[in-house]
């Protein structure tokens, strides 16, 4: 069967709960940024905040409308909010505040659309409850883990937001990570049973999750613990932004043109480092992972005399098992919560690594699910078999371009029903405000 065809199995009831929680996810993030900020641009390359507003909505009417046979009542700003951008190497947005819709405006727009799309999908529940009209369900899949990702795409925008700009949210402690020296453990040859086949009904993928692919993965040493600040600190303080031979020409060139010293969410203090948080500025947490661009992950690796993990390397540590069984998640099957690891919106921040060793994979690999999202080496590709969405053509489509990287796991902010393991995201390597993480192989 076609994976546009396959039927989730989840009920027009989950479904309908599921999306109200999206809602108020976002409504959350919204919810933390003074009014005076709204129209604010934390990362230059991206949308000001106030596009978001529309986009999750905009974008949801955009993919339902049809197929609920609504129309349009606003077709300027349906089509004005479509699209976030990637950030694009190079030129910068140059839009003022004053080229948006006035907030009364967006919010007029947003309400009507929730108002009219909820009222045609009560109806769809009752008369199509398997859904026929939304591809079996899948399409309201799609509205809702597009909105999930966006909480965590732009709480790493308020990240950026100077916290003068924000309202503080309490933070729940992270557990105390038990004393530990990172090592490498030997992972033995096998298979890795990346995607998802298609036919296969039970679970919603996006279009890049689709074929399954069976990889035979050599044997390799991966560390059992993500890269720390203090392990980071070690490169920077040896010079390790000025040795041009542990950068790729891209990477090398992106770090002199910024003058680029140390990790984004670092700040320099005296002869010292601070961090900053998502509402606070404290003294470098040594035992967080380091969150940093692929092209910085990638020259540390280098200075260590090793690698970054390929996405079948990943998998397998993380669902491979001595035995040869392949797992669901890196501890089992159970599904994820909160003493499995560091995601789920639980936490803002990092916790120190290894502070969850009930999540760690068969070969006692710790936090590769959760704390903060993992680089590989693998550029962004399809698996053979690759089809499109026929309703989102360009979700996966448009970064197939060898400029994007594949990374896996999950951080603090990813949302449970994106913690599968054949999840795939992505990012540019020069990118450096994403809540990715990373650790390394030799093979
Ligand atoms: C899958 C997280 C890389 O934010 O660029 C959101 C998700 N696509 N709207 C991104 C996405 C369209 C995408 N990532
Ligand atoms: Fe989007």
């Amino acid at each position: 069967m076609n994976p546009t065809t396959a039927a989730p199995s989840s009920s027009s009831k989950q479904l309908s709960a599921r999306l109200r929680a999206a809602r108020d996810r976002s409504q959350e993030l919204f919810g933390i940024v003074r009014p005076t900020a709204l129209y604010d641009r934390p990362i230059p390359e991206r949308h000001r905040i106030i596009f978001y507003l529309g986009h999750l909505e905009a974008f949801d009417w955009n993919l339902l409308k049809d197929p609920l046979m609504l129309s349009s009542f606003d077709p300027g700003l349906d089509k004005l909010f479509s699209f976030g951008i990637d950030p694009v190497d190079g030129g910068l947005p140059t839009d003022q505040p004053n080229d948006w819709p006035s907030l009364e405006q967006i919010q007029r727009y947003t309400s009507q659309l929730r108002q009219v799309l909820d009222r045609r999908l009560q109806d769809v529940f009752a008369d199509d409850p398997n859904l026929a009209t939304l591809e079996q369900g899948r399409l309201l899949e799609v509205a809702i883990e597009h909105r999930l990702m966006h909480a965590e795409t732009l709480c790493y925008m308020l990240h950026q937001l100077p916290l003068d700009r924000k309202l503080a949210m309490v933070q729940p402690v992270a557990p105390d990570a038990p004393a530990h020296v990172s090592c490498m453990v030997e992972i033995p040859a096998g298979t890795a049973t990346m995607g998802l086949p298609s036919g296969g009904a039970e679970v919603f993928g996006w279009d890049n999750e689709f074929q399954e692919i069976r990889v035979a993965v050599p044997a390799f040493a991966i560390d059992t613990h993500s890269v720390t600040n203090r392990d980071y600190l070690r490169f920077v303080r040896e010079g390790g932004y000025s040795d041009r031979a542990l950068w790729s020409e891209a990477g090398w060139e992106w770090i002199a043109s910024s003058g680029r010293r140390h990790p984004a969410f670092w700040v320099p203090r005296g002869d010292d480092w601070a961090c900053r948080t998502m509402f606070q500025e404290i003294s470098l947490p040594l035992d967080w992972p380091v969150y940093v661009s692929h092209e910085e992950a990638n020259a540390y690796a280098s200075w260590a005399g090793k690698e970054l993990p390929s996405e079948a390397e990943w998998h397998r540590a993380a669902c491979g098992t001595r035995a040869g069984a392949e797992r669901e998640y890196p501890w089992g099957s159970e599904e994820p919560c909160s003493s499995l690891g560091n995601f789920d919106f639980h936490r803002w921040d990092p916790a120190p690594a290894g502070s969850y060793p009930a999540g760690a994979s068969d070969f006692g690999v710790t936090d590769l699910v959760g704390n903060g999202w993992e680089w590989t080496r693998t550029p962004f590709a399809p698996f053979p078999g690759f089809e499109p969405f026929s309703f989102y053509r360009g979700y996966s489509a448009d970064f197939f371009d060898g400029k994007h990287f594949v990374m896996k796991g999950g951080s603090p902010r990813t949302a449970a029903c994106m913690l599968r393991r054949s999840f795939r995201n992505w990012f540019q390597p020069r990118y450096p405000y994403v809540y990715a993480k990373f650790r390394c192989v030799n093979r």
